[in-house]
């Protein structure tokens, strides 16, 4: 057994907790968790994040994807009780293995059950031996072979890098030559690097995508409130791919007998389909969906928090969340209790100049304690660094997340809005129409 300080057990049901990950998602994460009664203190691994640095104490080791033993060591002596990870590639590079033990838990799968998102082949075996609904689709180990299916087929298709590509390694083709194309770009000039040894052909769907994210503590499931993305770069749905340009919930594109069907056809057969493969998946398990006319099928899982998704649920979430997030971690998850507030948040994602290819980064940001000081309205901090003079300025791609609530979409919206056009910085992009699509029956 580890010998806990004195400190620790004045209070027990206080809980020491690691937070890994330092983008808006962790931001609004820090946020909810600091005002958790079940806090006792919260470290980060990320810091210079000045929104995370406003909740949480630094860890006293520099962070390194994959190396964990420093980090161990931290927790070891800290007494963390709580490890909440924000991204995937940490759960991949098993922050999981590395920190769990019989008295530490973590909100996250091992290595093992992090490849329901770090590799899509094996995610898409899984899903195929347990029937889950999703585009049908061959997995390919050369160009050649990858290249000569497409040929055969006369629907289009989408190309998928199999590994972790920070969002980018999905090419949705019109064409067999864009396809074709796809395959080289991913296979012969490895634009993904080792992401892309393989590379999966699926049958190319369409209609409305939502986000599902159910807590999980790998034999019961919780399905949070619903909630959509925005992914293209611009209004309307038009422009590149992102990492999601904002969000909004709960989103009525999902009927209660849709998300009765996902719970059942999705979620309990992908969570059965682990432990069938031995792996006890603590965490979340996301599923992003395509309402199809065949019903709805899985794009993906990941093995985390949606971003911007997490930052425009956790403000309707009405619970203890540290509570919440240690009875998932420790296999407890029916003793949780969550309430959700009626009122709709929206989520705007204000992004750099030359977002998503190339962001500029280094630009003065101003307006922000204005902007937060609005009622009902959130300021995370995403892409955002202290300046040398003390200030803010742009850090990343995607720069800040904010998120206001409303009583309805419209004035959920507005006061969004209200509250971006208090901040400033040059080039900044952002959407105008965050969950204006679901209503008009079009593409987010
Ligand atoms: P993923 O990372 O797998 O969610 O893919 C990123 C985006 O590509 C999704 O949000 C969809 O817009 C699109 N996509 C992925 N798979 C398909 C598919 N089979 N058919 C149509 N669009 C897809
Ligand atoms: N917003 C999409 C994702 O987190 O994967």
């Amino acid at each position: 057994m580890t010998k806990r300080p004195a400190a620790r057990s004045k209070n027990k049901e206080k809980l020491n907790v690691l937070l890994v990950g330092g983008g808006g998602r962790e931001h609004a994460l820090a946020w909810k968790m600091s005002r958790s009664p079940s806090l006792g203190t919260l470290y980060a691994t990320h810091t210079d994040n000045p929104g995370i640095a406003a909740h949480a104490k630094p860890t006293d080791c520099p962070y390194e994807l994959g190396n964990w033993d420093r980090l161990k060591r931290f927790c070891d002596r800290e007494a963390i009780d709580l490890v909440v990870v924000g991204p995937e590639a940490d759960l991949a590079r098993g922050i999981g293995d590395a920190l769990r033990t019989k008295d530490r838990a973590v909100l996250g799968p091992d290595a093992d059950g992090a490849r329901l998102e770090s590799s899509k082949s094996w995610a898409k075996q899984l899903m195929r031996a347990a029937s889950i609904p999703t585009a049908e689709g061959r997995v390919f180990r050369t160009a050649e072979s990858a290249i000569e299916y497409i040929e055969s087929r006369t629907e289009p298709v989408v190309v998928k890098a199999s590994g972790l590509a920070a969002g980018k390694g999905v090419i949705v083709c019109d064409t067999n030559e864009q396809a074709t194309a796809a395959v080289r770009r991913i296979m012969h000039e490895r634009a993904f690097g080792a992401a892309g040894d393989e590379v999966i052909v699926e049958e190319r769907l369409s209609g409305a995508e939502v986000s599902i994210l159910a807590l999980t503590d790998g034999r019961s499931v919780y399905v949070l409130d619903t909630c959509q993305d925005h992914k293209r770069l611009l209004d309307g749905g038009e422009g590149p791919n992102t990492g999601g340009m904002g969000a909004y919930s709960p989103a009525p594109v999902l009927s209660d007998q849709q998300l009765a069907e996902v719970h059942r056809l999705v979620l309990i057969p992908a969570i059965d389909a682990l432990r069938r493969d031995d792996i006890d998946f603590r965490g979340v398990l996301y599923a992003g969906l395509m309402l199809t006319h065949g019903g709805p099928k899985v794009l993906e899982f990941n093995v985390r928090f949606g971003d911007p998704e997490c930052q425009t649920l956790l403000p309707r979430m009405k619970c203890d969340l540290v509570d919440v997030l240690r009875a998932t971690a420790t296999g407890r998850l029916e003793e949780a209790t969550i309430g959700w507030d009626p009122r709709v948040s929206v989520c705007v994602v204000l992004a750099s100049e030359g977002y998503p290819d190339k962001p500029i980064t280094g630009r003065p940001i101003t307006g922000l304690a204005e902007a937060q000081g609005l009622n009902d309205v959130h300021v995370f901090h995403a892409g955002v660094r202290r300046s040398a003079g003390g200030g803010y300025e742009t850090a990343g791609g995607r720069v800040l997340n904010v998120v206001a609530l409303g009583d309805t979409l419209d004035e959920a919206r507005a006061k969004a809005d209200e509250a971006c056009d208090m901040i400033r910085f040059e080039g900044m992009q952002r959407r105008h129409d965050i969950g204006a699509a679901a209503i008009a029956g079009r593409r987010a």
